[in-house]
């Protein structure tokens, strides 16, 4: 069997979380590849909403095994809490494998991050403070701790040796506080973290593979967040993209199969860097109150703007997306027109190429499109959809060369039209 693989597009929270979760009966295996706890995936069905930040996104579906791969960096803290904030909802943790090749979050890790982050002053990415960075940096330092160190009885001392290291970089960037602060907390966590079975997880997952299961890769983050191909350096620390699936998993290039990307309907961003089409006006405080875009992991604003189809492209080039899913059409609906951008203005020369420069000043190209008045929310066949939207759906799928599988109308697991 091939794996497929489900990642986000744009800049994140594209709907990831609902998505897989949509797709999970059709799955034996569910499978996080890269990111952390900077990751906010949401979910919601019989009216309750869950976010997850570690777990993958498969994990209320009884009977399906969930893994976090070696490419996910781990906080026990924030592990623990997900955990206990399921327990209630009847969920078997049994089914729940983790990598002992996945990077550990230290509390040093997130004083890092808040420490560099201000240091950087007005040039700061707008990190979501997780760790993410000082952590990724640690694992390709070569001096990292793994979810299998937890294990060793030389743990404490590889703690410390990297506590020593820590110490040293924080007093550089003038911290005065006590880097032990949250240590014991930190250290529970690692104890309640070993009861969960911590494995070499490239072996479990080719195994299933091989044995005929099949498995769905959940991205983090999106394409254009990613650490090689995002808008550098205002980006998360791994790869988002396809590619990461490979490395964040143990998966060789021939086992992937399809690659799904899931495009919100316009476009967010959390956090500093490039966004062509970003709104400051009454238009862009619309999709924000109407899409409810604010961040599933640190409630901040999102930016919002319409569809970047330059962008757009970008990413199902290095992902070599097969099939599309759109998300949130409906915080479209009472538009007078929608726009779309089909190409860049840099340095008066049209151009369908993002640029290298990240500073360059880039005015977008818009095609409207007339909108729709109708609450769609409700509708549950894609024929039914406005003709306006299904026009708005095509556009797309012609300018970028892969078609929409799934179109979500709302944040509900039920709220999903399959296109056939
Ligand atoms: P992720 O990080 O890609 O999983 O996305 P987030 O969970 O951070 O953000 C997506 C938000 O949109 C969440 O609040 C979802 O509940 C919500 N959502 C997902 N799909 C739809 C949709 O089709 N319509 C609407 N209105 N909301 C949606
Ligand atoms: P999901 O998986 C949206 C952004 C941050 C910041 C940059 C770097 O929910 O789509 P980091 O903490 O990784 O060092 O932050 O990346 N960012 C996200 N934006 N969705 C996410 O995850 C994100 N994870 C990180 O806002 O701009
Ligand atoms: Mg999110």
């Amino acid at each position: 069997m091939k794996t497929d693989i489900l990642l986000g597009l744009q800049w994140g929270d594209e709907g990831k979380g609902k998505a897989v979760d949509y797709l999970t009966p059709a799955y034996d295996v569910i499978a996080r590849f890269q990111g952390g706890p900077n990751a906010g995936h949401s979910l919601e069905f019989n009216q309750v909403k869950h976010v997850l930040h570690t777990i993958p996104s498969g994990i209320f579906h009884a009977g399906k095994l969930n893994i976090i791969g070696n490419g996910v960096v781990i906080d026990p803290i924030i592990f623990q809490s997900e955990i206990d904030g399921l327990k209630p909802h009847g969920v078997d943790f049994s089914k729940l494998l983790i990598s002992k090749k996945a990077h550990l979050i230290l509390p040093t890790h997130r004083l890092l991050d808040a420490a560099m982050e201000a240091a950087k002053g007005k040039s700061k990415i707008g990190s979501t403070l997780k760790g993410i960075g000082p952590t990724y940096t640690d694992k390709t330092a070569r001096h990292g701790l793994r979810v299998g160190d937890i294990f060793l009885p030389t743990f404490q001392a590889r703690y410390e040796r990297l506590l020593e290291k820590h110490a040293a970089s924080l007093k550089q960037l003038g911290y005065t506080g006590d880097i032990r602060a949250d240590e014991a907390r930190w250290m529970e966590a690692v104890a309640f973290m070993r009861q969960f079975r911590c494995i070499d997880s490239e072996y479990e997952i080719n195994a299933l593979l091989d044995a005929g299961r099949s498995v769905l890769a959940e991205g983090a983050q999106g394409t254009m967040l990613d650490v090689d191909f995002g808008s550098y350096p205002f980006v998360t620390s791994s790869n988002t993209i396809c590619a990461g699936a490979c490395t964040g998993l143990g998966l060789a290039p021939s086992r992937i199969g399809k690659v799904y990307g899931i495009v919100k309907a316009y476009c967010t961003r959390v956090g500093s860097g490039p966004f062509p089409t970003e709104l400051f006006d009454a238009t862009g405080d619309e999709l924000r109150n109407k899409g409810g875009e604010f961040g599933a992991t640190t409630g901040r604003p999102r930016r919002c703007g319409w569809l970047d189809i330059p962008a757009l492209k970008y990413s199902v080039m290095v992902n070599g997306v097969t099939s599309m899913i759109m998300t949130k059409p409906d915080v479209l609906s009472g538009f007078d027109t929608i726009k779309v951008c089909t190409s860049y203005m840099v340095n008066g020369v049209e151009t369908d190429r993002i640029p290298y420069d990240v500073e360059a000043v880039v005015e977008p190209v818009y095609t409207e499109f007339p909108g729709w008045k109708e609450d769609i929310s409700k509708v549950r066949s894609y024929d039914d959809l406005p003709k306006a939207l299904r026009d708005y759906v095509q556009f797309i799928e012609k300018a970028v060369g892969v078609p929409f599988e799934i179109v979500s109308v709302g944040p509900d697991r039920t709220a999903t039209l399959v296109k056939a």
